[in-house]
């Protein structure tokens, strides 16, 4: 008999976890405004908000802690995690930042400047505010299959270069450099495919503009690449990561996601002047250049993070979970955005919850109903993270509306993805009867869906 599939891990520390009624449910909901970021934590079950910073590290990681090195300039820290980037990465030049967004923050400091356009394939929230809070422009580029989600094709988060070059073409001069964002977390944590990596790069090198991979969940890209694109199965995950990222030109990092620790980020190049640039931006926004606002012991786990995260074993675990979560819900009829990507199952609201219209935030809805449900908490990508176009000031309606239900890296066992199946399944069987959504009571102007207030109609 062949065996089973298991875990490449075993677990040695545990956390408890923490049930509630329907009734207290409502209440916390009603507090939080019916925004699940406002809701306290242990107010939650299995909480599937984000993949960011909540992954459990190993015994190794732990380990690395004690070995941190918190010398203010200098640390042995710093070159051990430098040493490790420059290894996986191939970038000769690193920064250390505390996340993701501050990594952009760093770089876009130096790089963006107002009027600028800035292509990419569904630039993440964050990296869309530094751009237009700059008063730059963010162009959506993704290929057109991203938005049918019924739609099973393998790389569905690549960039469409027709719709690349128009941009490149219109705005000679004026695009300071493109972002491309493996895998694609916006439509849905889909994979960009190698094919696709080079020739967006020759594309843009062709018009003189440089590349720059939002890497956040590159070890996943390189899994999805390895298993579906012909010619990598012999390859191991740190070979075709060194591949991918021969094409570009820098990478701004959030270390949350695939490099496995709770806080964390950098920026790498080979560019001289871009690095100079950053550099004088990294001083005062994140701290001297060797530490960049994470600590020597932080430094550590992320080296080994990153050294780890980039086996096979591990990653074929992860995707593993994320796909047995999507054929249950195959079980149930109901609808996703296919093929699962890397680290969330993305519910296509509007196909659930038909009877609730677009201008009642049918995906906010959706989150609601299952966080009543089952205590669940998943987070929308729709409407609201949209935001309102920043010239007319109207709602962008014009993407996808989904509940993302993101899975944690290394905390949830295969039957936590049953619970959140079946909560699912229960709110499934009553959409009919669910005619009302949501009304935004408060906003902020800018990135509002941390923040916004809302009311149940
Ligand atoms: N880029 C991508 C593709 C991301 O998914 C995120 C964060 C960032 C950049 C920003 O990084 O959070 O470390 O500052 N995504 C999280 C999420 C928050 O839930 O998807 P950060």
């Amino acid at each position: 008999m062949e065996l089973p599939f298991a875990e490449a891990w075993k677990i040695k520390m545990i956390e408890p976890l923490r049930k509630s009624t329907r009734a207290e449910r409502e209440q916390w909901l009603k507090d939080a405004h019916y925004n699940v970021f406002m809701l306290k934590a242990e107010q939650v079950y299995i909480d599937c908000l984000t993949d960011s910073g909540t992954g459990a590290m190993s015994d190794r990681q732990w380990a690395e802690l004690m070995l941190g090195d918190e010398s203010y300039a200098g640390a042995t820290s710093f070159f051990k995690f430098e040493a490790m980037v420059q290894k996986i990465f191939g970038f000769k030049y690193v920064i250390p930042t505390h996340q993701g967004r501050a990594a952009e923050n760093v770089l876009f400091s130096y790089l963006v400047k107002e009027g600028n356009v800035i292509p990419g394939n569904a630039h993440f929230d964050t990296t869309k505010g530094h751009i237009e809070s700059r008063k730059a422009q963010a162009i959506d580029v993704t290929c057109d299959e991203a938005r049918d989600t019924q739609l099973e094709v393998p790389f569905k988060g690549n960039v469409s270069l027709e719709k690349l070059e128009r941009v490149l073409e219109q705005n000679k001069g004026n695009v300071p450099f493109m972002v491309l964002t493996i895998t694609n977390n916006t439509v849905g944590g889909q994979p960009v495919s190698m094919q696709n990596i080079r020739e967006t790069a020759e594309l843009c090198h062709r018009y003189g503009v440089p590349v720059v991979m939002d890497s956040a969940r590159f070890a996943e890209n390189a899994y999805f690449i390895k298993t579906r694109e012909a010619g990598y199965a012999d390859k191991t995950i740190k070979e075709i990561a060194r591949e991918m990222y021969s094409h570009v030109d820098a990478m701004t990092m959030s270390a949350k996601k695939d490099g496995v620790v709770n806080m964390g980020g950098f920026i790498a190049t080979d560019n001289k002047d871009w690095y100079e640039g950053a550099k004088l931006y990294c001083i005062p926004f994140e701290g001297f250049i060797t530490y960049g606002g994470m600590n020597g012991r932080d430094l550590n786990a992320l080296a080994q993070g990153l050294d780890e995260n980039t086996e096979f074993d591990m990653l074929e675990t992860r995707i593993h979970q994320v796909q047995y979560l999507a054929s249950l819900l195959d079980e149930y009829g109901i609808p996703y955005q296919r093929p699962v990507g890397g680290h969330a199952l993305f519910i296509d609201a509007d196909k659930v919850l038909c009877n609730v219209p677009k201008e009642e935030f049918p995906a906010q809805t959706l989150t609601c109903e299952l966080y009543l449900e089952a205590g669940i908490r998943g987070c929308e990508i729709g409407y609201i993270l949209a935001d309102r176009d920043p010239e007319t000031r109207e709602n962008r309606f014009g993407g996808l509306d989904l509940l993302r239900l993101c899975i944690a890296r290394r905390v949830y066992t295969d039957n936590h993805m049953r619970v959140i199946a079946a909560a699912l399944k229960n709110v499934y069987d009553r959409r009919n009867d669910i005619t009302r959504g949501v009304a935004i009571e408060w906003e902020a102007p800018l990135m509002r869906h941390f923040t916004v207030q809302l009311k149940r109609l």
